[in-house]
């Protein structure tokens, strides 16, 4: 008879935000399948979830307040939520230009802000950024969202590193999700187009991700960027060069 798994986040609280649908939700339902306590949160209504508007610091507190109360301390958080916004340079305003980076961006600071005080050593944070981060992706709302993320949880590794509690940023590439359902199917061809892997991903194949970097697992693993992406990143670029000689 086999062993059963060992349960890997096994009565660590953890909160995932943005989560009553796409990776948010399936995040969450990954994280307890380890044997977390997940506190699911999101400013939208969805069943087991939460209410959270992560540009709150209101109901950052309010949250806080309640999990120190709960449970003394929370192990976990995975900034996830996060929106789009596709207008071009030409074309952007600055008031999308703002919220957007008000969700993505402030979003994920107060999180830090608000439950870092509550984490021992061993906590861990995972930033939610995107392929976008990494390249001149077009949405410049977005994209310049994204690489802000990127410097805040760098500083948050560095300045959080001495209390044992690690942050680490994944970026995936195109996911089927919600948000990506809303893309022109041209942005889904071109985006398949440029992935050495030609396709698309799913939502259970970032979740193993953000388990095993909340997990003890990757206890010696902070300030680190992790594409899934397909290898959309990887080739600089140049992959359409290989493409068209490959014949
Ligand atoms: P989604 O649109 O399916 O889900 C995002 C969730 O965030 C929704 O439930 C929404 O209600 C919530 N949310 C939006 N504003 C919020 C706020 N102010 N407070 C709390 N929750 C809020 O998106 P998806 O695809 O699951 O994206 C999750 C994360 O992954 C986002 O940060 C996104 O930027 C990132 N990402 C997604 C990619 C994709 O291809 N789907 C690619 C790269 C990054």
């Amino acid at each position: 008879m086999s062993e059963p798994c060992p349960r890997r986040l096994l009565g660590k609280v953890v909160v995932v935000t943005g989560a009553a649908c796409g990776q948010g939700a399936a995040e969450a339902e990954a994280l307890a399948r380890e044997g977390a306590r997940v506190i699911a949160t999101d400013v939208t209504e969805a069943p087991g979830c939460r209410r959270l508007d992560v540009t709150s610091d209101k109901e950052w507190a309010a949250l806080a307040a309640e999990l120190g109360e709960s449970y003394g301390h929370v192990h976990g958080l995975v900034n996830n939520a996060g929106i789009t916004w596709r207008a071009r340079l030409g074309e952007v305003r600055p008031e999308d230009f703002a919220r957007v980076h008000a969700v993505n961006v402030t979003g994920p600071l107060l999180g830090i802000q608000h439950l870092a005080p509550l984490m021992p050593p061993g906590s861990s944070i995972v930033n939610v950024g995107s392929t976008a981060a990494l390249t001149g992706h077009y949405p410049v709302a977005y994209t310049a969202s994204k690489w802000a993320l990127r410097g805040l949880s760098k500083a948050a590794a560095l300045e959080l590193g001495p209390r044992g509690i690690r942050v680490n940023t994944i970026h995936p590439g195109y996911i089927e999700t919600e948000m990506t359902a809303s893309a022109a199917p041209a942005f889904r061809e071109a985006n398949i187009r440029e992935t050495p892997l030609g396709r698309t991903g799913t939502v259970d194949e970032i979740t193993p991700l953000v388990v095993f970097l909340l997990s003890g697992e990757a206890s010696f693993v902070t300030g680190a960027e992790i594409p899934v992406d397909g290898g959309l990143t990887a080739h600089g670029g140049v992959k359409s060069l290989s493409d068209a000689l490959r014949s």
